[in-house]
């Protein structure tokens, strides 16, 4: 049987699939930044990576109200990127191709007469402005204090594990 809610069904399977790889590649940052006692950027993407986890389940929810499945699969695999910088660059890139996309596939949910898929691409596109935000003023630190940052974020680490 047809279901006219194939096309948002669609986008949102692409979009779960976006936030299936992203929470992944910034676990992957902040496992690698914890270990190398880089504590406010592991607590950052630890953070973020759940709140990416979120957006899975609310677009497979969705998905599921509209009558659909979910694919439930990442669509890239992770970089191993290891490079604080590089980490810092491919975020703010992934948040940005990701508002990008929300955008245009709110725009589409509305040509489908999908206000609900629309509203909610909406919302998630809020939260990734504010991912964007946090990883510009990262890498502007970064890009300020370079080798002074990280060593600051190892000193903070080492200050807390001695308190435990
Ligand atoms: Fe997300
Ligand atoms: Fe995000």
């Amino acid at each position: 049987m047809d279901n006219k809610y194939q096309k948002s069904i669609d986008m949102l399977n692409k979009a779960t699939g976006l936030e299936i790889a992203t929470s992944l590649q910034y676990m992957y940052f902040h496992v690698h930044c914890e270990e190398l006692g880089y504590r406010y950027l592991a607590e950052m993407f630890h953070r973020i990576s759940i709140a990416e986890m979120h957006h899975i389940e609310e677009f497979s929810e969705r998905i599921l109200f509209l009558g659909g499945d979910v694919e439930m699969n990442p669509s890239f695999r992770t970089l191993q990127v290891t490079d604080v910088n590089e980490m810092l660059k491919m975020a703010m890139e992934l948040e940005q191709n990701t508002v990008e996309n929300y955008n245009e596939w709110a725009k589409l949910s509305c040509d489908n007469k999908d206000a609900g898929t629309r509203q909610l691409f909406v919302e998630t596109i809020a939260e990734e402005e504010s991912h964007l935000d946090r990883f510009r003023t990262e890498f502007d630190n970064m890009k300020a204090y370079g080798e002074n940052y990280l060593l600051l974020q190892s000193i903070a680490e080492s200050k807390h594990a001695n308190k435990e």
